[in-house]
Protein backbone atom coordinates (compact mmCIF):
# COMPACT_ATOMS: atom_id res chain seq x y z
CA UNK A 1 0.00 0.00 0.00
CA UNK A 2 1.23 3.23 -0.75
CA UNK A 3 0.84 5.77 2.28
CA UNK A 4 2.57 8.50 0.65
CA UNK A 5 0.97 11.61 -0.24
CA UNK A 6 0.32 11.98 -4.01
CA UNK A 7 -1.64 14.53 -6.61
CA UNK A 8 -4.38 12.89 -7.75
CA UNK A 9 -4.74 12.11 -10.99
CA UNK A 10 -6.53 14.26 -14.08
CA UNK A 11 -9.16 11.24 -13.99
CA UNK A 12 -10.51 11.93 -10.68
CA UNK A 13 -12.45 15.20 -11.80
CA UNK A 14 -13.54 13.35 -15.16
CA UNK A 15 -14.69 10.38 -12.58
CA UNK A 16 -16.29 13.04 -10.26
CA UNK A 17 -18.23 14.76 -12.97
CA UNK A 18 -19.29 11.15 -14.88
CA UNK A 19 -21.09 10.17 -11.04
CA UNK A 20 -23.65 13.57 -10.99
CA UNK A 21 -25.95 13.85 -8.35
CA UNK A 22 -24.35 11.21 -5.13
CA UNK A 23 -27.04 9.68 -3.20
CA UNK A 24 -25.75 8.19 -0.11
CA UNK A 25 -25.55 4.48 -1.47
CA UNK A 26 -22.70 6.61 -3.49
CA UNK A 27 -20.52 7.63 -0.24
CA UNK A 28 -21.02 4.38 1.04
CA UNK A 29 -19.97 2.49 -1.76
CA UNK A 30 -16.91 5.06 -2.22
CA UNK A 31 -16.04 4.46 1.97
CA UNK A 32 -15.99 0.52 1.20
CA UNK A 33 -13.52 1.11 -1.83
CA UNK A 34 -11.20 3.75 0.52
CA UNK A 35 -11.14 2.36 3.32
CA UNK A 36 -12.42 -0.97 2.60
CA UNK A 37 -9.26 -2.25 4.55
CA UNK A 38 -10.43 -1.06 8.08
CA UNK A 39 -13.53 -3.09 8.08
CA UNK A 40 -11.62 -5.98 7.55
CA UNK A 41 -9.05 -5.08 10.34
CA UNK A 42 -12.32 -4.90 12.38
CA UNK A 43 -13.30 -8.17 11.28
CA UNK A 44 -9.34 -9.42 12.52
CA UNK A 45 -10.40 -8.16 16.02
CA UNK A 46 -13.03 -9.97 16.66
CA UNK A 47 -11.53 -13.39 17.15
CA UNK A 48 -14.16 -15.24 15.18
CA UNK A 49 -12.82 -18.13 13.18
CA UNK A 50 -16.12 -19.59 12.13
CA UNK A 51 -19.88 -18.69 11.77
CA UNK A 52 -23.01 -19.75 10.47
CA UNK A 53 -25.02 -17.30 11.31
CA UNK A 54 -24.20 -13.51 10.76
CA UNK A 55 -26.34 -10.30 10.91
CA UNK A 56 -25.69 -7.00 9.72
CA UNK A 57 -28.19 -3.94 11.24
CA UNK A 58 -28.22 -1.15 9.35
CA UNK A 59 -26.36 -2.66 6.63
CA UNK A 60 -26.43 0.26 3.77
CA UNK A 61 -25.07 -0.82 0.74
CA UNK A 62 -23.50 -4.07 1.72
CA UNK A 63 -20.12 -3.05 2.80
CA UNK A 64 -20.08 -4.99 5.91
CA UNK A 65 -22.48 -7.28 4.51
CA UNK A 66 -20.02 -8.64 1.39
CA UNK A 67 -17.03 -8.51 3.69
CA UNK A 68 -18.78 -10.73 6.22
CA UNK A 69 -19.79 -12.98 3.79
CA UNK A 70 -16.21 -13.44 1.98
CA UNK A 71 -14.78 -14.18 5.69
CA UNK A 72 -17.44 -16.72 6.34
CA UNK A 73 -18.79 -18.20 3.16
CA UNK A 74 -20.62 -20.63 4.81
CA UNK A 75 -22.76 -18.57 7.05
CA UNK A 76 -26.03 -16.66 5.91
CA UNK A 77 -25.52 -13.19 6.28
CA UNK A 78 -28.69 -11.47 6.86
CA UNK A 79 -29.11 -7.64 6.55
CA UNK A 80 -31.35 -5.59 8.11
CA UNK A 81 -32.18 -1.74 6.92
CA UNK A 82 -35.49 0.14 6.87
CA UNK A 83 -34.24 2.24 3.79
CA UNK A 84 -36.07 0.52 0.50
CA UNK A 85 -33.45 1.54 -2.22
CA UNK A 86 -30.62 -0.27 0.35
CA UNK A 87 -32.66 -3.00 0.58
CA UNK A 88 -32.86 -3.14 -3.32
CA UNK A 89 -29.44 -2.91 -3.50
CA UNK A 90 -28.59 -5.91 -0.96
CA UNK A 91 -31.34 -7.63 -2.48
CA UNK A 92 -29.38 -7.65 -5.99
CA UNK A 93 -26.43 -9.04 -4.07
CA UNK A 94 -27.96 -11.95 -3.11
CA UNK A 95 -28.36 -11.48 0.72
CA UNK A 96 -31.06 -12.36 2.81
CA UNK A 97 -32.39 -8.98 3.48
CA UNK A 98 -34.59 -8.26 6.52
CA UNK A 99 -36.95 -4.96 6.35
CA UNK A 100 -37.06 -3.78 9.76
CA UNK A 101 -36.78 -0.54 11.60
CA UNK A 102 -34.21 -0.82 14.35
CA UNK A 103 -35.54 1.48 16.81
CA UNK A 104 -38.58 -0.94 17.49
CA UNK A 105 -35.50 -3.37 18.58
CA UNK A 106 -33.56 -6.32 17.27
CA UNK A 107 -35.57 -7.93 14.30
CA UNK A 108 -37.67 -11.10 14.42
CA UNK A 109 -35.47 -12.30 11.38
CA UNK A 110 -37.36 -15.13 9.78
CA UNK A 111 -40.74 -13.20 10.20
CA UNK A 112 -39.52 -9.91 8.14
CA UNK A 113 -37.57 -11.77 5.35
CA UNK A 114 -38.45 -10.45 2.31
CA UNK A 115 -35.70 -12.34 0.19
CA UNK A 116 -33.60 -15.11 -0.40
CA UNK A 117 -34.25 -18.55 0.68
CA UNK A 118 -32.26 -18.94 3.78
CA UNK A 119 -32.24 -16.52 6.77
CA UNK A 120 -30.62 -16.40 10.00
CA UNK A 121 -32.50 -17.55 12.95
CA UNK A 122 -31.63 -17.05 16.25
CA UNK A 123 -29.06 -17.92 17.79
CA UNK A 124 -26.82 -16.02 15.63
CA UNK A 125 -22.95 -16.13 15.90
CA UNK A 126 -21.89 -12.70 14.76
CA UNK A 127 -24.04 -9.44 14.92
CA UNK A 128 -22.50 -6.43 13.28
CA UNK A 129 -23.46 -2.77 13.29
CA UNK A 130 -20.99 -0.63 11.89
CA UNK A 131 -21.77 3.28 11.22
CA UNK A 132 -25.46 2.13 12.01
CA UNK A 133 -26.16 2.37 16.10
CA UNK A 134 -25.79 5.89 16.34
CA UNK A 135 -28.95 6.36 14.41
CA UNK A 136 -31.50 4.07 16.18
CA UNK A 137 -33.62 5.93 19.04
CA UNK A 138 -33.44 3.28 21.13
CA UNK A 139 -29.69 1.33 20.80
CA UNK A 140 -30.41 -0.18 24.29
CA UNK A 141 -33.44 -1.90 23.29
CA UNK A 142 -31.55 -3.05 20.37
CA UNK A 143 -28.62 -4.43 22.21
CA UNK A 144 -30.35 -6.22 24.25
CA UNK A 145 -32.25 -7.41 21.62
CA UNK A 146 -28.42 -8.91 19.99
CA UNK A 147 -27.75 -10.20 23.50
CA UNK A 148 -30.77 -12.64 23.52
CA UNK A 149 -30.26 -13.53 19.71
CA UNK A 150 -26.85 -14.58 20.45
CA UNK A 151 -25.70 -18.00 20.50
CA UNK A 152 -23.45 -19.28 23.34
CA UNK A 153 -19.88 -17.91 22.42
CA UNK A 154 -21.54 -15.63 19.75
CA UNK A 155 -20.36 -11.90 19.55
CA UNK A 156 -21.40 -8.30 18.81
CA UNK A 157 -19.62 -5.88 16.98
CA UNK A 158 -19.95 -2.62 16.87
CA UNK A 159 -18.11 0.20 14.97
CA UNK A 160 -17.91 3.70 14.35
CA UNK A 161 -16.17 6.31 12.41
CA UNK A 162 -14.14 7.75 15.05
CA UNK A 163 -13.69 11.28 13.57
CA UNK A 164 -14.63 12.08 9.87
CA UNK A 165 -12.12 11.09 7.50
CA UNK A 166 -8.82 13.31 6.79
CA UNK A 167 -7.62 13.57 3.53
CA UNK A 168 -5.62 16.69 2.81
CA UNK A 169 -1.94 16.05 3.87
CA UNK A 170 -0.57 20.03 3.29
CA UNK A 171 -0.69 21.53 6.73
CA UNK A 172 -2.59 24.43 6.02
CA UNK A 173 -5.50 22.79 4.03
CA UNK A 174 -4.82 20.39 6.70
CA UNK A 175 -6.14 23.06 8.98
CA UNK A 176 -9.14 24.20 7.06
CA UNK A 177 -10.26 20.56 6.66
CA UNK A 178 -10.02 20.56 10.51
CA UNK A 179 -12.42 23.34 10.68
CA UNK A 180 -14.39 21.75 8.77
CA UNK A 181 -14.84 18.69 10.69
CA UNK A 182 -15.55 21.15 14.10
CA UNK A 183 -18.39 23.14 11.98
CA UNK A 184 -19.51 19.06 11.17
CA UNK A 185 -19.73 18.33 14.47
CA UNK A 186 -21.68 21.55 15.33
CA UNK A 187 -24.33 20.03 12.94
CA UNK A 188 -24.22 16.89 14.54
CA UNK A 189 -22.39 14.72 11.89
CA UNK A 190 -21.08 11.02 13.02
CA UNK A 191 -22.26 12.53 16.61
CA UNK A 192 -22.18 9.11 18.69
CA UNK A 193 -21.67 8.47 22.31
CA UNK A 194 -18.67 5.68 23.95
CA UNK A 195 -21.14 2.93 23.85
CA UNK A 196 -18.95 1.12 26.38
CA UNK A 197 -21.38 1.69 29.12
CA UNK A 198 -24.54 1.57 27.15
CA UNK A 199 -23.12 -2.39 25.61
CA UNK A 200 -22.09 -3.06 29.11
CA UNK A 201 -26.04 -2.37 30.72
CA UNK A 202 -27.45 -5.02 28.33
CA UNK A 203 -25.63 -7.52 29.04
CA UNK A 204 -22.31 -7.66 27.10
CA UNK A 205 -18.41 -7.62 28.08
CA UNK A 206 -17.11 -5.29 25.84
CA UNK A 207 -13.14 -4.36 24.32
CA UNK A 208 -12.80 -1.24 22.92
CA UNK A 209 -10.26 -0.61 20.34
CA UNK A 210 -9.34 1.69 17.29
CA UNK A 211 -8.42 0.71 13.89
CA UNK A 212 -6.53 3.42 11.54
CA UNK A 213 -5.98 3.35 7.86
CA UNK A 214 -4.22 5.32 5.80
CA UNK A 215 -5.47 4.70 2.28
CA UNK A 216 -3.88 5.21 -1.53
CA UNK A 217 -4.47 7.94 -3.47
CA UNK A 218 -6.82 6.44 -6.05
CA UNK A 219 -10.03 8.23 -8.10
CA UNK A 220 -12.31 6.82 -5.78
CA UNK A 221 -10.01 8.58 -3.02
CA UNK A 222 -10.48 11.67 -5.20
CA UNK A 223 -13.92 11.19 -5.47
CA UNK A 224 -14.55 10.48 -2.11
CA UNK A 225 -12.28 13.27 -0.75
CA UNK A 226 -14.19 16.04 -2.98
CA UNK A 227 -17.70 14.97 -1.70
CA UNK A 228 -16.75 15.61 2.06
CA UNK A 229 -15.85 19.20 1.10
CA UNK A 230 -18.64 19.74 -1.29
CA UNK A 231 -20.98 18.94 1.84
CA UNK A 232 -18.59 21.23 3.74
CA UNK A 233 -19.54 23.82 1.57
CA UNK A 234 -23.13 23.60 2.75
CA UNK A 235 -22.45 23.57 6.45
CA UNK A 236 -24.23 26.64 8.43
CA UNK A 237 -21.62 26.69 10.83
CA UNK A 238 -18.83 27.35 8.48
CA UNK A 239 -16.78 30.93 8.30
CA UNK A 240 -17.39 32.71 4.92
CA UNK A 241 -13.99 32.53 5.23
CA UNK A 242 -13.78 28.95 5.27
CA UNK A 243 -16.58 28.53 2.82
CA UNK A 244 -14.84 30.61 0.12
CA UNK A 245 -11.60 28.32 0.71
CA UNK A 246 -13.57 25.26 0.53
CA UNK A 247 -14.82 26.57 -2.73
CA UNK A 248 -11.35 27.72 -4.15
CA UNK A 249 -10.07 24.30 -3.12
CA UNK A 250 -13.32 22.34 -5.08
CA UNK A 251 -11.84 24.24 -8.01
CA UNK A 252 -8.59 23.15 -8.02
CA UNK A 253 -9.69 20.05 -6.28
CA UNK A 254 -7.14 18.17 -8.68
CA UNK A 255 -4.19 19.51 -7.87
CA UNK A 256 -4.28 18.72 -4.10
CA UNK A 257 -2.18 17.16 -2.53
CA UNK A 258 -4.11 13.54 -0.67
CA UNK A 259 -3.55 11.40 2.12
CA UNK A 260 -6.82 9.45 2.90
CA UNK A 261 -6.68 8.43 6.26
CA UNK A 262 -9.81 7.16 8.86
CA UNK A 263 -10.05 5.80 12.26
CA UNK A 264 -12.46 4.04 13.33
CA UNK A 265 -13.59 2.94 16.97
CA UNK A 266 -15.20 -0.76 16.97
CA UNK A 267 -16.51 -2.58 20.45
CA UNK A 268 -16.23 -5.99 20.65
CA UNK A 269 -18.68 -7.49 22.95
CA UNK A 270 -19.32 -11.02 24.18
CA UNK A 271 -22.67 -11.93 26.74
CA UNK A 272 -21.56 -11.98 30.20
C1 LIG B 1 -24.24 5.16 7.68
S1 LIG B 1 -25.11 3.83 7.00
C2 LIG B 1 -24.00 2.48 7.36
C3 LIG B 1 -24.15 1.38 6.36
C4 LIG B 1 -23.21 0.20 6.53
N1 LIG B 1 -23.37 -0.45 7.80
C5 LIG B 1 -21.77 0.60 6.31
O1 LIG B 1 -20.96 0.49 7.25
O2 LIG B 1 -21.43 1.03 5.20
C6 LIG B 1 -26.41 3.57 8.17
C7 LIG B 1 -27.46 2.57 7.70
O3 LIG B 1 -28.36 2.32 8.76
C8 LIG B 1 -29.69 2.33 8.26
N2 LIG B 1 -30.60 2.75 9.34
C9 LIG B 1 -30.59 3.92 9.99
N3 LIG B 1 -31.58 3.95 10.92
C10 LIG B 1 -32.21 2.75 10.83
C11 LIG B 1 -33.30 2.18 11.51
N4 LIG B 1 -33.96 2.83 12.47
N5 LIG B 1 -33.71 0.93 11.17
C12 LIG B 1 -33.05 0.25 10.20
N6 LIG B 1 -31.99 0.75 9.52
C13 LIG B 1 -31.58 1.98 9.82
C14 LIG B 1 -29.66 3.35 7.12
O4 LIG B 1 -30.71 3.14 6.21
C15 LIG B 1 -28.28 3.08 6.52
O5 LIG B 1 -28.35 2.12 5.51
Amino acid sequence: MDHHPRRMRDTDHQLHRRSGGHGQHRVLDLDAEVFGDSLAAVLDLTGVPAARSVVDLGAGTGAGSRLLRDRYPDATVTCVDNDPQMLELLREQGFAVVEADLDDGFPALAGSLITADAVAEAPVDLVWASSSLHHVANPARLLSGARRALAPGGILVVVELAALPRFLSHPRAALLEQRCHAAAAAEGWNHHPNWTPVIEAAGFGVTRSEVTTIAPVTPAAGEYARQWFSRFSHLAALTGADRDAVEELLERFSDIELEPRASRTVWVATPE
